[in-house]
């Protein structure tokens, strides 16, 4: 009897493997980081082979350490950073180029130029995106374009691309020896390929970028009773069946069980990314948020979502220990943030990738401003985690206008929710409570859930619903008066960092 579901979680800094059983509690989780590449300023790079290498090796050890075995497991499911760009030979495994990362802005080029001529337009129409160096498709040209060969491989035939979803299944399911082609539609949705309505690729969409449709994965449902594949590697995994995929801020969607629309979560990684459910309706935002699938189960119809991107938030964090040495750990942050009661008039907007949603300002640059004399260390931590929660509000203030639904409650998850402060700032800052639940690892959770009802482990959303519990709720405590007050600042420390690139 299978008594349990794995999920891979392959994340932008890390790959893990969980493991959960029919209450969605964890047994068992291993996880490797692996390295970023930044050859040049703007440029983020992974190594496929790495990220290959990493995800087999946590769901070994996970499932060793764990004591079981392949037929103790029902089903395994995969969630991803979406976007970043693979290009591999399907003959040998062999990656043309490194893994071109979603926060990497060498196309702002190939971006602009969309902008310009009026292609831009018909992109937001049919795949619900703005140009933006965001997304993969912009990533294939760049390869195609300027790595010898692949253009020539991949016409005929031989060069195909996917995102790290993609990658793993066809190297867990036999890589060159058979290995399985195919992604899910949340993740198709994120390429500036997809049309959002037929959910299939969608030929004037390839031929603005030049890429050949035969590079392309089948698109799947995001749980998938028929499954993409059988593990043929590691061996500790053989045999396990993979029914579930889809991109890690859907996945996290459905770990926060956000199945009815009007329900939404925010996940604090290395970015933030705010989804809100619209149900089978498909919402066009006209206040800079995206459109995206936010999941597919087996026959059902697609549910969609609006979603605000937010490139630097936990990352933000990292840049004070790693560039500026001013934390040692990403957890200092606080107890150096609490040395003072407020930001002390300094605001600091991160646009180290440009800025995402609601601007999409790929010239904006990241800046600290309101400075004076007096600050200290501990008023840019503050600004840091303020930071955080300012561009949550401003996605927040444009989720409501899109959808005219008015917040009642934020539903977060991720690494950054173990501050307290942080969280404590994110209620005053919206004028909400801000609700975390005792599973945090929504994301492979969330993974877990999709390939477990593809297999009938759940039976249906109201079990999975049922498994949801508060672990904490922080409550709003500033005045009406402060919250606009403040706003006010950082939209004026916004407006600083805008026109910086020409
Ligand atoms: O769109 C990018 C997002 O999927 C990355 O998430 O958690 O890997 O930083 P994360």
């Amino acid at each position: 009897m299978a008594d349990f579901v794995g999920a891979i979680d392959q994340g932008t800094t890390s790959s893990r493997f969980m493991i959960f059983d029919h209450a969605g509690d964890e047994h068992g989780k291993h996880q490797l980081e692996h390295e970023q590449i930044l050859p040049r300023a703007g440029w983020v790079e992974h190594n496929p082979v790495e990220i290959w290498e990493r995800s087999s090796a946590v769901l070994q050890t996970a499932i060793n350490q764990a004591g079981l075995a392949p037929s103790d497991f029902a089903a395994l499911g995969i969630t991803n950073q979406r976007e970043t760009t693979v290009v591999w030979d399907r003959r040998t495994g062999r990656p043309y180029y490194n893994a071109i990362v979603w926060q990497d802005t060498r196309t702002d080029r190939i971006a602009s130029a969309l902008e310009r001529d009026g292609r831009g337009e018909v992109i937001r129409a049919k795949a619900g995106l703005p140009p933006a160096t965001y997304f993969s498709a912009g990533k294939v040209q760049w390869i195609l374009d300027n790595v010898d060969g692949v253009r020539a491989a991949a016409e005929a035939g031989d060069a195909v691309f996917g995102n790290t979803d993609t990658w793993l299944i066809w190297n867990l399911t036999g890589g060159p020896n058979g290995g399985v082609h195919v992604t899910d539609v949340t993740n198709a949705s994120r390429t500036m390929l997809m049309n959002l309505e037929t959910l299939d690729w969608d030929s004037e969409l390839l031929s603005f970028f030049g890429i050949p449709p035969q590079m392309l994965p089948v698109i799947r449902p995001s749980s998938d009773p028929a499954g993409y594949g059988e593990i043929r590697l590691p061996a500790a995994a053989a045999g396990i069946r993979l029914t579930g995929d889809l991109g890690d801020q859907q996945a996290a969607t459905v770990g926060q069980v956000c199945f009815a629309p009007g329900e939404a979560k925010n996940t604090y990684g290395t970015g933030n990314f705010m989804l809100l459910n619209t149900g089978e309706e498909l919402v066009r935002s006209e206040h800079g948020l995206l459109s995206t699938v936010c999941y597919q189960f087996g026959a059902d119809k697609p549910v969609y979502a609006l979603e605000g991107s937010i490139a630097v938030t936990g990352s933000a964090v990292q840049w004070l220990r790693d560039q500026l040495g001013i934390i040692s750990g990403a957890s200092e942050v606080e107890t150096l943030a609490r040395q003072v009661s407020d930001n002390g008039g300094v605001y600091f907007v991160p646009a180290f990738s440009g800025l995402f949603a609601p601007y999409w300002r790929s010239d904006a640059r990241g800046a600290i401003v309101g400075l004076s004399r007096f600050n200290t260390n501990a008023h840019l931590a503050r600004a840091t985690l303020e930071s955080i929660c300012y561009q949550s509000r401003d996605v927040s203030e444009a989720m409501e206008q899109d959808s005219q639904v008015r917040l009642e409650v934020l539903k977060v998850d991720g690494g950054v929710t173990a501050n307290d402060l942080c969280m404590q700032l994110q209620a005053d800052i919206l004028g909400v409570p801000v609700s975390r639940p005792v599973v945090a690892e929504t994301t492979a959770l969330g993974a877990a859930y999709a390939a477990g009802l593809a297999v009938g482990f759940w039976k249906d959303t109201d079990e999975l619903r049922a498994n949801w519990n508060e672990s904490k709720r922080w409550e709003p405590s500033w005045s009406q008066a402060q919250r606009t007050d403040g706003y006010a600042g950082w939209k004026k420390a916004v407006d600083r960092t805008l026109d910086w690139v020409d």
